[in-house]
């Protein structure tokens, strides 16, 4: 497909500027991001919680459970769709892994990535100061990609990351007014705060290029939430001075996207004022729809937090999949759910009960399901006609 935008390069190989996103659990596996690395775009597993994907996984983690269990079954699904991936982008634009630093298993699913050949670790949710280390010789072939949301935290991983004389790939910059999933700010509040317009990251990001001494060009930097549209694809990459945009909601309803049809529709069905922000059990704000359950826990989540208490037994499933969690540690600013349990019903398309994570802004096709490559042509070309 013919467009008019620059590449996006990374080590001297060109891609298209379009990023799909790290979807979990389970929504950006092996088919939505080997179909975008078709493209020749990026294409990024989730890592988190994969078992879900691979019913003999899924039924020998219920035999006997554990927390070891839990993330060796984890590494084996992440390696079966790392491998498949692969084997489907048919040797054409990258396969990335989406690591969340508030996963406990983290250290130990980079490493997994890495072996199994994922060509990019994208790490958010936390800051990734560590991820050089994580990484180790394997950065040889691996790129590293941060994702953060505001310029003072872009100053602090590059210049960690400097002093080890290692430099990100590319930086993901995620809005958190706009994206889905965690969000990048400290309170629900403060997704709106100022310091996260794009531009204004932007313009101080490349004066700390300049104060480090840094090429501009050296370091591309793509821009996450609400960017599925042409007209912001062009201002972004024309006028900003972006390099690409990340894209996590339209991919996630594409006909190639991994989630359950349940999960596409309750996405695609959503207007905009049921798509809500609330504090997740990682002590991060996040961004979904108010379905039954997201509704109903809402409107109990004071009385939740007034009861909170650090207890291990309130880990049920026992897996302690995150290094903080509000439920299991008692954390009264945070989210007093099992996280872990309700995107896994969401991945099973159980829509009352679920969580479904959602980005702000409305998709380009509305409520009708298109293809990997009609949603790539459309925000590169603008060629496809969008529906309100
Ligand atoms: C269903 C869903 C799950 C997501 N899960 C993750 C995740 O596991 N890790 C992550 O870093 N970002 C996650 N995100 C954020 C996306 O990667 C992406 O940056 C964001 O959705 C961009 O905003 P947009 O949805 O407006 O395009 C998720 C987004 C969605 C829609
Ligand atoms: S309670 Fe749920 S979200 Fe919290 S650590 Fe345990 S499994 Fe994870």
């Amino acid at each position: 497909m013919n467009n008019s935008f620059n590449p996006l390069i990374i080590r001297n190989k060109e891609f298209i500027p379009v990023v799909q996103g790290g979807m979990g659990v389970g929504v950006s596996a092996s088919s939505l991001s080997s179909a975008v690395a078709r493209e020749n775009g990026i294409g990024t597993i989730a890592s988190v919680d994969l078992r879900h994907l691979h019913e003999d996984l899924l039924a020998e983690s219920k035999i006997n459970p554990s927390e070891e269990k839990y993330t060796r079954l984890n590494l084996i699904a992440l390696n079966r769709e790392i491998q498949k991936a692969k084997t489907q982008s048919e040797g054409r634009g990258m396969i990335a892994v989406n690591v969340m630093k508030a996963v406990k298993d983290h250290a130990a699913l980079v490493r997994q990535a890495c072996e199994s050949g994922a060509d990019a670790i994208v790490m958010g949710a936390g800051l990734p100061l560590d991820l050089p280390e994580l990484v180790g010789d394997y950065r040889k072939n691996v790129s590293l990609f941060p994702i953060l949301s505001e310029s003072r935290g872009i100053g602090i991983v590059l210049k960690r990351w400097m002093k080890k004389g290692v430099l990100p790939d590319a930086i993901v910059i995620e809005h958190p007014a706009h994206a889905a999933g965690h969000l990048g700010s400290a309170t629900v509040k403060g997704v709106n705060d100022e310091k996260f317009d794009f531009k204004r990251v932007l313009e101080e990001t490349f004066e700390l290029f300049k104060q480090l001494d840094l090429e501009r060009e050296k370091i591309p930097m793509i821009l996450a939430g609400g960017m599925a549209n042409f007209q912001k694809v062009s201002t972004a990459l024309r006028e900003w001075g972006a390099n690409a945009v990340q894209i996590g909601t339209a991919f996630a309803v594409t006909k190639e996207g991994d989630a359950h049809i349940n999960f596409k529709n309750t996405l695609m069905g959503a207007e905009r004022e049921q798509v809500v922000e609330f504090m997740s059990v990682a002590g991060l704000p996040a961004r979904g729809v108010a379905t039954r359950f997201l509704s109903s826990y809402i409107k109990r989540e004071e009385k939740l937090q007034a009861n909170a208490k650090a207890d291990p037994k309130r880990c049920t499933q026992g897996i302690n999949c995150l290094t903080t969690c509000g439920l299991r540690d008692g954390l009264p600013n945070a989210g007093q759910f099992c996280i872990d349990l309700k995107l896994a019903e969401a991945f099973r398309g159980e829509v009352d009960k679920g969580l479904f994570f959602r980005g702000k802004d409305p998709l380009p096709f509305g409520t009708t399901m298109k293809s990997v490559r009609e949603t790539v042509e459309y925000l590169l070309t603008g060629q496809l006609v969008a529906i309100k």
